[in-house]
């Protein structure tokens, strides 16, 4: 089964069904009271980067894995965050921990592998030896060494919980950080993203980038339903309504429906009857830094992850994730094919103009930028990101 229903009530499919019929109808969309009028510094300025990655990132839990990339106990994985680059490890518990990946000793690179299985990690440097619990087991001739306590030894330990099927991380190691997913998403949100039942999936594949974008203009860039016509020209923007977008905050986070033009075919009757299921896009925004794309036979996951001591870099990652594992050649041509077409539209579309508002925005002399009422999921962005410098203790 590759197509699944929405998997929400049927006053929510309805209530989606009126708002794009609507719109539809009428031309209109979803907008904020007020164009929203932002310094385009914000995406150039080392300062700021530099304040986003300590007092944002290093405050606030983010995805770093599906749960499926790690699935067997002893499998790690490496991450780079914002702060930190982190090794997750699945426990013999089932649990996954992560820790900062650098050797106690004198700052070796512990794991220097991007995902593997292993019981013992072992520093290339001068052979000091830590558990999968990062704990410190063995000093290499530890009687010329001199003596250290080795339970303050471990390795430094972040924040992690797995929720929905994937692996979140708080990016610090300071004493103070908790991480309660639930309370993060809060309840409505929460909701909304359970029923997506993204720990059914499986991640097919990972595609990483790194690019000199600021990981704000990219965020912003999967946020805005109103740009498919004009950047999307060659791909997509057949298949897609621009400019027609359904948004619902939800506290910090949001949800955002669009249609496919495909949905003309069950529009004009009651939206109650209409079986949308198929031709709308539900994209649940995930406040600071990733979307989750709901199409109708799988799940696409984009992070924008800034790079440690710059404004412009950041590694960004999708994810495809399938319902059903695919086994056979026929399944796996089917998700390379669709894989295919999403980095043609990423890497051909998408981070070209990216590239180039990163490159102009950089320019000396600019005035400031405008976002325009329809743009009001990029507007919901750029006020949480205010309201959360001005009182980073409440993060919006
Ligand atoms: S730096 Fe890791 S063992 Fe020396
Ligand atoms: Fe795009």
């Amino acid at each position: 089964m590759l197509y699944t229903d929405l998997p929400y009530d049927e006053e929510t499919k309805t209530g989606f069904a009126r708002a794009m019929f609507d719109h539809l109808d009428n031309g209109t969309t979803d907008m904020a009271p007020d164009i929203l009028e932002i310094d385009p510094r914000i995406y150039t300025d080392p300062e700021l980067a530099a304040r986003e990655r300590k007092e944002l990132f290093g405050y606030v839990p983010i995805i770093a894995a599906h749960s499926t990339e790690l699935p067997d106990r002893n499998d790690f994985l490496t991450v780079r965050l914002p702060n930190n680059e982190v090794v997750l490890v699945r426990q013999p518990d089932g649990e996954v921990r992560g820790f900062v990946n650098t050797c106690r000793h004198r700052g070796g690179r512990l794991v220097p592998e991007e995902k593997g299985t292993k019981r013992i990690f072992s520093c290339r440097y001068h052979g000091w030896a830590y558990g999968a619990d990062g704990s410190l087991r063995s000093i290499a001739d530890e009687p010329t060494f001199g003596t250290v306590d080795r339970n303050c030894m471990s390795l430094l330990e972040v924040p992690v919980e797995e929720r929905h099927g994937f692996v979140w991380v708080i990016d610090s190691a300071a004493d103070d950080r908790k991480i309660d997913i639930a309370e993060w998403l809060g309840h409505d949100f929460d909701d909304s993203l359970a029923a997506m039942e993204m720990d059914r999936y499986t991640c097919y594949t990972v595609g990483t980038f790194d690019v000199d974008i600021n990981w704000k203009v990219l965020m912003d860039a999967f946020l805005d339903g109103y740009h498919i016509t004009s950047t999307h020209a060659g791909t997509v923007a057949p298949y897609f309504y621009n400019n027609a977008q359904f948004w619902q905050p939800m506290g910090r986070h949001g949800r955002m429906v669009t249609a496919r033009k495909s949905i003309d075919t069950v529009r004009g009757g009651s939206p109650a009857d209409a079986p949308i299921d198929r031709h709308i896009t539900v994209a649940h925004f995930l406040m600071p830094n990733m979307t989750v794309l709901r199409q109708p036979d799988h799940l696409e996951v984009l992070n924008f992850v800034p790079a440690p001591g710059t404004a412009v870099g950041t590694r960004m990652q999708m994810r495809l994730l399938t319902r059903e594992p695919a086994v056979t050649d026929e399944q796996k041509a089917r998700w390379d094919k669709n894989w295919a077409i999403l980095m043609a539209v990423l890497r051909d579309e998408d981070l070209v103009v990216n590239d180039g508002l990163q490159k102009a925005v950089s320019n000396t002399d600019i005035g400031p930028l405008y976002f325009g009422r329809n743009e009001i999921a990029n507007q919901h962005f750029h006020h949480w990101m205010a309201r959360a410098f001005a009182d980073p203790r409440k993060w919006g």
